[in-house]
This record gives C-alpha cells, structure tokens and sequence, in this order.
C-alpha cells in the first residue's frame, strides 16, 4: 500500500490523541489520506479521511490501545474506502499496512463472498487473518500464517477486539518498536518516537511481534522460537525533529547544514580514513543510491577523480543491476542514503554483497534496514531529516566523500580545512540580506515555464540537484545540465527570459562554464551567475565565497534556498510536495 506512515500505541491515556499527533510527524512518508481506529469499551472504533491531516483532534472515545494510518496511494485511488485501517466482515479486526502484496490477486480469490470497502491488497490481507481465525484461536498465530502467504516487502499491524495486544510483521518496510515498559509503541520511523521513549527495537524482515503494554515477543515467521533482539538507544532529541521556530522542515534543515557539516569536520576523520583505505584495496568501486543520494555520488565521482585520481563510479540503484558482470569478492559497493529504506539501494546492495562484494553504506538513520545490512555504516549524523526534499543529508554525504577523497591522497586535514571554508561560504548565504535577495529572485521568476541549471565537472551534479530541488518543491520544469551539452540539442529550448542557473566556481572549469552561458544569453536566457567574482554576462549574481573542491556545498545551499522561495512565492508547502513521500520503499 505504498510509501505510508504506520503509528501505533498499546496503552495510552488517550490513543486516539497520541496516535494523530504521531501520525502528524508521519506525514512526511505519505499523505493523501489518513485513519486511526482505536479500541474503546471492548470495540473498535475508526476515523478515515481524505487529504492531509487538517484535524486538532479526533472524534473517537478515549481508548488505550490503537493504531493509525498516513497513507500514500499505489493500489487503488484516494478514497475513504481505501484508506486505512481496514476491517474484516467482522468488524473486530482492523490492519494497516505498508508495502505492495505482489501476488494480491491470487490471494483475492481466497476471500471470495467477503465484503470489501476499498480496492486495496491490503484489505485483502484483513480478510484472510478473519479466514484464518476461524481455525486458529490464536491471533498470534493467524497473522503469522497469513503474512507467510504474502510476497513482496510490506509491513502489517493488527489489532482485534478480542485479543489484548498487537501483532506487527515485517517482510521489508520499516517498523520500529518503541520501548516503553507498560506503554510500548511501533512506528515507521524512530523520530515520530522521540517524544515517548529512545529505546527500540529494529524488526528485521521475516520478523513477527506480538506487543502488548508489557510484552514483546519477537519470533521469525518460519520457528515459533523466541527471538532476542537489541534495544538500541537513540541520541536523537525530540527538538532536533522539530520544526525549532522555522515555518518549514525544509528551512529549519537549510539553517542546520552549518553545524552538520561542522560536526562532519571535527568527527568523521577517522571514518573517511578507513573508506579511503577501503577503496584504495578494493579492485572496482560503485557507489549506489537514488534521486539526491544518487547526485552526491556523482558528485563523489568526480571529486574520488579530481583529489584522489582514483576511478570510483556511481549508478543509480534501481540501474545497479546491470553492471552484474563487474560485481565479485573484490568489488566495494558504497550505499548513499538518508533514510536507509530506498528499497532500489538496499536491493543494491543486497545484490552486491551476494555477488560476495563488500557494502558500506553512508546513512542518517542509525538501525535503518540499510544500516543492519551493511558490513560498515558511516553515520551521517545530520540529525533527522524530515522535509521530503532531501537538504542536509546531500551536503552531509558529499562532505564525507570529500574526506575520504582527501585522506586518500594523505591530505585529510586540507579536507578539513575545505569543509569549514565551505561551512563559512554556507553562513554568509543563510545571512538575512541574501536571503531577501533570493527571495525577490523567486517572486521574480515565479511564473518561469522552466529553468535550466549549467555546471560543468563537480558542479555537474551539483545542477542536477539544484533542478531536482526546484522541480520538486516548486514544480517549475528544471533541467540541470553539463554544460558543454547545451549545443548537442538542449539549447533549442532556450528562449526570451527563460532562466539558466550558472554555477561558475574558481575551478578549471570557469572559462568553459561561461562560454557555455554565453550561447543561453545570445539566445534571449538569463543569467543568474553563482560564483565567486561577478562577470559582466551574468544578469543576476549570487556570490559563492571560493572554497576550494568543497564549493560544491555552497553552490547547492545556494540552489536549496532558491527552491524553498519559489515553492512560497507559488504558495506551495514545500515541506510536502504533491506526489512525492520521503521514504521510497517500493520499485
Ligand atoms: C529528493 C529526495 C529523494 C531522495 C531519494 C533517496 O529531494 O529526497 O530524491 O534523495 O529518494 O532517498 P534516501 O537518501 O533516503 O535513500
């Protein structure tokens, strides 16, 4: 059922309460309709909507045990009917659900003559634990053997009016147990858990729990032993997951990236040694990842390249795949990840380790599926990223590889010395002045048909991400481009006013980035030059202190401000852009 949000409580004052609130910090995953059902003087009781979550609070009884629901459309449209929780005929069980039940329609066909209210898989999975029931008394035990049947990476939890906790099954989309003795919680993330509790537990795939107030019990689907799992200890605070004042996630992440990168240069030494080290042994290197991710690969691409003159290539997880002759024991595959859940990345490297590859992965959230599956993980430490619009996650990463680039030409402390030149750079940008001028940019450009992003070598990645950010947030058509493309075709799309965003470093590639600029300007397109010294073709100028291989982390703050204007200047809400949801756990 898509990219959705699952929150849930087993002893509450007020479940209803807590669980709105909780799925309020779920949004994020998916939100074009939301449900809670709570179980309130020994029934179930539910509230389904369409839309975001408009509501201060709900209109169920008080209640100590419920679960809810944001959920992202894939199966079936954005209807009451299909949102969750659903029931079975009975009434007395009720499912929310995460993920795509591949083989939904054979198990359709097992629950003919039932009733259902929506077109969804997941209902479906509601009915045959109501199947199930009929034979085993045991709810336990019914949703085990039902979850069995199902193929795909999904995440389920149910609850039944007649049995005193819930059952939550995991073959591949995040669940997090809250642990919090007398009150225990699941989510789908650990953030929406700061508030309760910062001990959890991670369910791995293949995992089915029964959780009660006072218990769980965590079992693998095919034993009916007990599986001890660690409680780990999150050193997130519920603050670094708020809002702190600023009127978006979007802006309050922005503002963090100084002190994310800050942190990277004081701490992550040691941890960019050992990737150096890592990839300087390994025979072929890929760095897997998706969307943003994917772009602070590349842009590892070129810096591995330009610092360390060593061939590290890139590939888009979902792309991985077709290098399988490349892949073996002597090959390292490095994941680029905030959230550890893209399901094409962890696919990845599922698929690189069985080839006997080594994986590392860089990743924001600790005990996240990428995390587990890695045989080393680089924190991020970025704090929680909760925009849909990936900001401080691409800096973060791009600053580690920079590192590691760095440490492999035994030059880490100038890697150091970058990186805080950059955090210095990013400052000036976040200063009020500037950001008024961005702002008056974007009213300027507000109505632009599309924009086009110029950058050549490591700026290269750095236009696309900032055409995927304004796409994504303001949703104006952007086209990053290297720039010396243009003539191969792209430029006849250039016209009077259209906007063409230069990044222009003090790099060897300048003079190149320019003239490339110079065949927009002759064609009616203008220039907004971002760089380190005004020239006289740039119509608009944005200045990017120079710092060094790490300008790259300015120019794309530059870029992510200039988005978040223009998705307010469109009256947008850039925290949740239309049709997107921030965690991709599904092909
Ligand atoms: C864009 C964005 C996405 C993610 C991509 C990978 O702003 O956020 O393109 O970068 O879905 O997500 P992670 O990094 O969580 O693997």
């Amino acid at each position: 059922m898509g990219m959705c949000g699952i929150f849930a409580t087993t002893n509450d004052q007020d479940a209803g309460k807590t669980i709105l609130s909780g799925l309020k910090k779920l949004e994020y995953r998916g939100y074009d309709s939301w449900g809670i059902a709570v179980k309130g003087g020994g029934k179930l009781r539910s509230q389904k909507q369409t839309g975001r979550i408009a509501v201060s609070k709900t209109n169920l009884p008080k209640s100590k045990m419920g679960i809810g629901h944001t959920r992202w459309a894939t199966h079936g449209g954005v209807t009451i009917g299909n949102a969750h929780p659903h029931f079975d005929c009975t009434g007395k069980l009720a499912l929310i659900h995460n993920g795509i039940v591949d083989n939904y329609q054979d198990l359709e066909k097992k629950v003919k003559g039932h009733e259902l209210a929506g077109e969804t898989d997941s209902e479906i999975i509601a009915h045959l634990i109501e199947k199930e029931l009929k034979t085993e008394k045991d709810l336990f035990l019914a949703v085990k053997k039902v979850v069995r049947l199902t193929e795909g990476y999904n995440a389920f939890v149910v609850m039944h009016q007649d049995f005193p906790y819930l059952v939550a099954a995991k073959t591949g989309s995040p669940l997090v147990i809250g642990v919090k003795p007398g009150e225990n919680l699941l989510s789908s993330d650990v953030a929406s858990l700061l508030g309760h509790t910062k001990q959890v537990i991670f369910l791995e795939d293949g995992q089915i729990a029964k959780i009660a107030p006072d218990v769980i019990r965590i079992e693998s689907y095919t034993s009916a032993k007990e599986i001890k799992s660690v409680v780990q200890t999150i050193n997130w605070t519920a603050k670094s997951a708020s809002k702190s004042g600023f009127p978006h996630f979007m802006l309050k992440e922005i503002y963090d990236q100084p002190s994310v990168l800050t942190n990277i240069a004081e701490s992550k030494v040691k941890e960019a040694r050992e990737l150096g080290k890592a990839i300087a042994k390994a025979k072929n290197i890929f760095m897997v990842a998706c969307g943003t991710a994917s772009y602070a690969a590349l842009a590892g691409q070129y810096l591995f390249a330009g610092i360390a003159g060593k061939q590290v290539n890139s590939a888009i997880g979902s792309e991985f795949y077709y290098y399988d002759g490349f892949i073996n024991t002597r090959s390292l595959c490095i994941a680029l990840s905030q959230s550890g859940e893209t399901i094409d990345t962890l696919q990845s490297v599922k698929f690189a380790k069985d080839r006997g590859a080594k994986a590392i992965s860089l990743v924001n959230v600790k005990g996240s599926s990428l995390d587990r599956l890695s045989d080393e993980t680089i924190l991020l430490t970025a704090g929680p990223e909760k925009a849909v619009a990936s900001t401080k996650a691409f800096l973060a990463k791009v600053a580690i590889l920079l590192l590691a680039a760095h440490a492999m030409n035994r030059k880490t402390p100038h890697g150091v010395i970058e990186i805080k030149q950059a955090t210095r750079a990013i400052r000036r940008i976040l200063d009020f002045k500037y950001q008024k001028y961005l702002k008056k940019l974007a009213v300027k450009f507000k109505h632009s048909h599309s924009m086009f992003i110029l950058g050549r070598g490591v700026s290269y990645p750095a236009a696309l991400e900032a055409a995927l950010k304004i796409k994504e947030v303001s949703y104006i058509h952007a086209e990053g481009f290297a720039a010396g493309e243009l003539k191969h075709g792209v430029i006849a799309l250039v016209n009077q006013n259209t906007p063409c965003l230069v990044f222009a470093p003090n790099d060897e590639t300048y003079r190149d980035v320019i003239s490339g600029a110079m065949e927009v300007k002759a064609r009616g397109g203008l220039i907004i030059g971002i760089s380190h010294k005004p020239n006289p073709m740039f119509d608009f100028y944005l200045p990017v202190p120079d710092s060094g291989n790490s300008t790259i982390l300015p120019n794309v703050v530059v870029a992510q401000c200039l988005a978040y204007y223009l998705a307010l200047a469109r009256g947008l809400d850039p925290d949740m852009p239309r049709n997107l949801a921030k965690s991709v756990t599904v092909k």
